[in-house]
């Protein structure tokens, strides 16, 4: 239970809300996640999942602005949208082009992504993250060049200090957004590659990012990948959670890579952004057991 900690924003009548804004919104998990968050912070609040198609994003957001709403989470399609309608972005919101955690701060909007601090947490948990660990040093490889390709990119090249290598169906895409860090202040590089023209044995990192396989488990953003080419020690690090286990973990295990999926990710994310809206740290296993009962 908590400790005693509560929100300076709470009070004993005030019912505090949150939402998410998503189209669709129906099977989101967000809500039994923050809605055990409030429980074991002792707060009065609760967060609903809300369908927001496109056309209305504006008038929803300005709803936020009101007293008592603590703020939203975004998910698809207005991740990159919603930027033009809030006061102030973070360094990483900005740097990234997507806003996952919108904050009402008195009346003013501000617009923070949680997505890569929650990956770079989950990625610690798992050993994985630590500046220094010479067993985890090489570079980071990225599948995807999409919201969630921008925030794992954000992660390796800020939070972990890595070169990255971002490989993309549609590789002008990955040289876009390799492109973007270029001539940046980031301890790592980003490159735009191939499969071939990775040096796999150096890698001890692999973040799917890309949806291949969601709809049509056949394809794969990893054709004909052995992972056994990975170094020693390697992870790969699948951000979907849904199947628990996905094709490519299946096969990385297989060649005896670990493989983890994305709920840790999933639950991070959701810990810092109920952190911002309220001041109470909720221990991230409060989110895991929510999603462990829904998952
Ligand atoms: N765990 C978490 O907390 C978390 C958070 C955010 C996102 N995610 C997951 O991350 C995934 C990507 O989300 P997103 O928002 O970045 O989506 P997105 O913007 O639509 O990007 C999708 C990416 O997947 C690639 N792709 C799609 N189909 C493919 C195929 N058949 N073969 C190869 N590549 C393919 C796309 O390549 P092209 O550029 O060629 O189209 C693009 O790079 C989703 O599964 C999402 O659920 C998880």
């Amino acid at each position: 239970m908590n400790d005693g900690q509560t929100s300076s924003r709470s009070s004993a009548s005030s019912l505090l809300r949150a939402f998410l804004y998503a189209d669709p919104a129906a099977h989101s998990l967000s809500p039994a996640m923050h809605r055990a968050a409030f429980a074991w912070a002792g707060l009065r609040g609760d967060y609903e999942a809300r369908r927001v198609p496109p056309a209305e994003l504006p008038a929803a957001l300005a709803q936020l602005r009101e007293p008592g709403v603590l703020g939203a989470n975004l998910s698809l399609p207005h991740k990159e949208a919603a930027l033009a309608y809030l006061d102030d972005l973070s360094a990483a919101a900005r740097a990234i082009g997507a806003v996952n955690t919108v904050v009402n701060r008195e009346g003013r909007l501000f617009g923070d992504n949680t997505d890569a601090p929650g990956l770079f947490d989950a990625l610690l948990d798992l050993g994985a993250g630590r500046t220094g660990d010479r067993e985890m040093e090489g570079p980071v490889v990225v599948l995807g060049a999409g919201g969630a390709a921008r925030a794992a990119v954000y992660t390796a090249l800020i939070l972990l200090e890595r070169d990255v290598f971002i490989v993309n169906r549609t590789r002008a895409r990955a040289e876009e957004l390799a492109a973007f860090w270029q001539n940046g202040d980031a301890e790592g590089q980003a490159w735009a590659a191939d499969l071939s023209e990775i040096p796999w044995s150096k890698v001890r990192l692999i973040v799917n990012a890309s949806s291949a396989g969601l709809s049509n488990p056949a394809e794969t953003p990893l054709p004909g990948f052995d992972f056994a080419a990975l170094a020693p020690g390697a992870l790969f690090y699948d951000m979907v959670y849904k199947p628990r286990e996905t094709r490519l973990m299946r096969d990385a295990r297989a060649a005896g890579v670990r493989a983890e999926n994305g709920l840790g990710m999933l639950a991070h994310q959701a810990r810092l952004a109920f952190l911002a809206w309220t001041g109470a740290d909720v221990p991230v296993g409060v989110f895991l057991g929510a999603l462990e009962e829904r998952c």
